[in-house]
């Protein structure tokens, strides 16, 4: 959990000092006050990059050399230390000793609910991919080095299909086989936890027509390869992989499938709805990881956009009883004054800041 975080020349603000709660920290303001700037630092302190842009010089204030983010963790008092001048690479420091990003993942878990994650169910398989396998690199090491040993043999597999040394790619299917089956079990069952975990935050609002709705969406995993057996046999796609020079079926095709009676859910939301049902997704990852003795936090940038007041009640109500540390940000305050000063919900009014 973050305690505390000091801002020097990041994006609008020049000095800034914030102390949060480690329940609920929620940030509101005007366009442009820099509530998704706040969150994109937090983001840095567990990735050593951005959510929102890949061009790192321009997190440094406008007419400054550099930035310095300063980050306390609650418990350990360890701190995480980002800094970037326009010459060099972002600098990132744990208790002032150099660190790497994985040091910084294992330090501080992230689940970012950012403006890409609002679009989970009509966003690539890809994309859905790469959301639970981060999830899963969150949560387990074994996970970790499965993945890693799986695409190693599968790089060495597919450049064997590029240049036609058939034979070869074939001495590969074992290796690949062995890590792809680790991968798919791992994944199943964390997204049958997943769905169990999601289901239980949609309740909180069961007198909702819209989230009785969720309540019947299934979440699946596509593991990439079909089988009626369920095992995973590079052989039978063999000859489909050798005509086109790659390797066709596996776990690097899996999906997250989310349907609604058969019907894909990204043929049926609203802009809206898909949104709703993406925030609540990402609290539902939160909690899985949470619930499997992983601490993170949980970042969610823009609540309200696109959702209506109702529906916005519904979402606070799921927030107001979520247990990890949590900040989200939204143009207005969601919140009544009787719990301004809740020690566990704390508010920011940006403006304030720079
Ligand atoms: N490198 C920079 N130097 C100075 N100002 C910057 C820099 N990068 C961004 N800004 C400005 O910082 C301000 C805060 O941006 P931010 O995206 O955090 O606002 P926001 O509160 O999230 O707004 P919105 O409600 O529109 O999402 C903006 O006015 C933006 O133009
Ligand atoms: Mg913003």
């Amino acid at each position: 959990m973050i305690k505390n975080i000091k801002l020097a020349s990041f994006r609008c603000f020049d000095e800034a000092n914030f102390n949060f709660s480690d329940n609920i920290n929620f940030f509101y303001g005007v366009n442009g006050s820099g509530k998704t700037s706040l969150l994109e630092s937090i983001f840095l302190c567990g990735n050593a990059k951005s959510f929102k842009t890949s061009k790192s010089d321009s997190l440094i204030k406008a007419g400054c050399d550099l930035f310095n983010i300063e980050a306390t963790l609650s418990g350990s008092n360890k701190v995480i230390s980002i800094a970037k001048s326009s010459k060099n690479r972002i600098k990132v420091k744990l208790n002032n000793s150099i660190a790497s990003a994985k040091q910084l993942m294992e330090c501080l878990p992230i689940i970012s609910v950012d403006s890409k994650m609002f679009f989970l169910a009509t966003n690539s398989p890809e994309y859905r991919r790469k959301v639970l396998d981060k999830t899963l690199f969150l949560l387990s090491k074994d996970y970790q080095f499965n993945w890693f040993s799986y695409h190693k043999s599968l790089r060495q597999r597919n450049a064997c299909l590029r240049d036609g040394s058939f034979q070869q790619a074939k001495s590969h299917n074992p290796l690949i086989t062995k890590y792809g089956e680790l991968l798919n079990n791992i994944r199943s069952m964390f997204i049958e936890n997943l769905h169990t975990t999601f289901r239980s935050l949609v309740k909180i609002n069961y007198e909702s027509p819209f989230f009785s709705l969720l309540n019947e969406l299934d979440i699946k995993l596509f593991s990439g390869y079909e089988s009626s057996n369920d095992v995973f046999n590079l052989d039978q796609c063999f000859d489909d992989d050798c005509s086109r020079r790659t390797t066709t079926k596996g776990p690097h095709k899996a999906d997250i499938v989310l349907s609604l009676d058969g019907v894909a859910v990204s043929e049926i939301f609203s802009r809206g709805e898909e949104k709703i049902f993406s925030i609540v997704f990402g609290l539902a990852l939160a909690k899985t990881l949470i619930e499997n003795d992983q601490p993170c936090i949980t970042l969610i940038d823009d609540i309200s956009s696109e959702i209506d007041n109702k529906r916005l009640t519904n979402l606070i109500r799921i927030i107001e009883l979520f247990d990890g540390q949590l900040f989200f940000s939204n143009i207005s305050d969601v919140f009544n004054s009787t719990i301004e000063h809740d020690n566990l919900i704390k508010k920011f009014h940006m403006e304030q800041f720079n």
